[in-house]
């Protein structure tokens, strides 16, 4: 195991193991942050979060070859660990789990995690259809290496989230999960490490999806509670701008991800939109 300032890296499943034991026998909790690397505010956010809510915290940085899909960006999604480290340390993280992937999956691995309702076929699944049980499978597996008492997620992969809390309770972990408020850049695009794809074209076009979330927010704190005429305004803000291609805007249930007609309960309105060739997201929750 190497150390970077105060902090350790490790990366094998058994120094993770040994250290977290270590932990725990002196009684102390521990909080986990999985992320593909590339780190940036909305990352440290979360690291942040659990630091001041746990005593020891792990991050994990891999990019998980079993949530991307044939034609996606796995091969050519930013890397840069050097940086990763310096950013963890300097927020307080304890130890960064950095795995190959042999390390992760061996060989032959054959085993996946899977949620069999609706919910991960919705949103983000109908364009990414194995992503979720690929988030699934890798967090499932981390679960079971760190072993935390919590884990920090954040709101920006608002599907993500619900799905990993459903795998959570389906499977009994006795994990609370922590999901953190989405960070934007000051002009209001939320941080995201695909970002670093757009030309500086691109990114002055992809303000339109904070735009049409913004929208969003403003109709619905108006009082404005159809589903329909909320997502109508939000489609025509992204339609004004021509580098923009619209995957999904939706108006669904906070927890299970189905559709809805109102804004009753908790509401979660959500995109997905093609700035050139980079798919962005982005989403806000209404709390019924
Ligand atoms: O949100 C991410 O970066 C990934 O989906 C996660 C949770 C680290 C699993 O690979």
């Amino acid at each position: 195991m190497d150390m970077e300032k105060n902090m350790m890296i490790a990366v094998k499943i058994k120094e993770v193991r040994a250290q977290v034991a270590a932990w725990k026998k002196e009684g102390l909790t521990v909080g986990l942050v999985p992320t593909m690397g590339y780190l940036h505010e909305g990352h440290t956010s979360l690291v942040d979060k659990a630091v001041s809510l746990c005593d020891r915290v792990v991050a994990s940085v891999f990019v998980n070859p079993t949530q991307f899909g044939p034609g996606e960006d796995l091969e050519t999604y930013p890397r840069d660990f050097e940086h990763d480290c310096a950013l963890l340390a300097a927020h307080g993280c304890d130890l960064v789990f950095h795995p190959d992937v042999a390390e992760m999956y061996g060989e032959e691995a054959a085993t996946y995690v899977e949620i069999l309702s609706e919910m991960p076929k919705q949103l983000c699944g109908k364009t990414r259809p194995i992503h979720f049980r690929g988030v699934c499978t890798v967090v499932s597996k981390l679960f079971n290496i760190v072993q935390p008492d919590k884990a920090f997620f954040g709101q920006k992969d608002a599907q993500q989230l619900a799905v990993i809390k459903k795998m959570v309770q389906d499977l009994s972990y006795g994990i609370e999960i922590i999901g953190c408020p989405i960070v934007r850049e000051q002009d209001g695009l939320a941080k995201s490490s695909r970002n670093t794809y757009l030309n500086p074209e691109e990114r002055k076009a992809a303000l339109v999806l904070s735009k049409a979330i913004f929208l969003g927010e403003k109709l619905v704190s108006e009082g404005e509670k159809d589903a329909g005429k909320i997502l109508t305004a939000m489609r025509e803000r992204i339609l004004q701008e021509p580098l923009a291609r619209i995957d999904y805007v939706s108006a669904v249930n906070g927890v299970t991800m189905m559709p809805v007609d109102k804004i009753e309960g908790e509401v979660l309105v959500a995109l997905a939109v093609y700035i050139g060739k980079t798919r962005l997201i982005d989403n806000f929750i209404v709390k019924g």
